[in-house]
């Protein structure tokens, strides 16, 4: 797929994933946003629909900068009750809807916001979607000190980590890039992940998957939820 045609895929589900907020998003209710390309052009979908949306978490600083131009109130999650609909990208997911984020470095409030959300809406195009995560290398965000200690953490898992240079997270930490692994537990990784001292947030999304998948395809948006 040419870079062209990604773009016009990610745009295609973009509209959709507006309509889908247009038809579920409660009246007066906060929405939650992720990051990254996709998203950046759900939030320009959003316009036509703005007045419906009463305000919006956003699970980054580019990401809130990008809503408040087109005029969409930004909530701070600690103000929010209930996030009925989160919508995010993802850079891959598999057939139970587990994923790989944070291509973008935004991992940790996207999974915070997921967290919280009653249904995680996937935007993708279909060179996002794979059998077995892992291609994709995963992002691990660390607490600066620890970074050599989580790297020789993630070796002994067989992973290969390279920290990913010249990156700051929007929470004032590192991430490393985890390549070599090949995901046939998502749940389980996840959770053994979680469990080395300094990482902050690993970048797979499997105890909190997505619920919905609108998938760009070259035939159209195909709009699936999670068996
Ligand atoms: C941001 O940190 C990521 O989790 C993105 O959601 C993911 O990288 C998808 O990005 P694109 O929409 O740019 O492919």
């Amino acid at each position: 797929m040419s870079p062209e045609q990604q773009t016009q895929l990610k745009q295609s589900v973009a509209i959709a994933a507006a309509d889908y907020v247009a038809k579920n998003l409660p009246n007066g209710s906060i929405l939650g946003v992720g990051t990254g390309s996709t998203a950046n052009l759900f939030i320009d979908a959003l316009v036509p629909i703005r007045q419906k949306i009463r305000g919006a978490v956003a699970s980054s600083k580019a990401t809130a900068d990008r809503l408040t131009a087109i005029g969409i109130p930004l909530f701070d999650l600690n103000d929010v009750n209930a996030i009925p609909i989160y919508v995010d990208g993802a850079d891959e997911i598999d057939p139970g809807f587990s994923m790989i984020k944070g291509g973008g470095g935004a991992l940790t409030r996207e999974k915070i916001i997921a967290a919280v959300a009653d249904e995680f809406v996937c935007i993708a195009d279909a060179s996002k979607c794979v059998d077995v995560l892992g291609h994709f290398p995963l992002p691990i965000e660390v607490i600066p000190m620890a970074t050599a200690q989580v790297a020789r953490a993630i070796s002994r898992l067989g992973g290969s980590p390279s920290l990913r240079a010249g990156f700051i997270t929007d929470n004032g930490n590192q991430i490393l890039d985890v390549s070599g692994l090949s995901i046939t537990d998502p749940v389980a990784l996840e959770s053994t992940l979680n469990q080395i001292v300094g990482t902050v947030t690993n970048g797979l999304f499997a105890c909190r998957g997505a619920d919905v998948l609108l998938l760009g395809t070259a035939t159209g948006v195909e709009s699936s939820r999670r068996a």
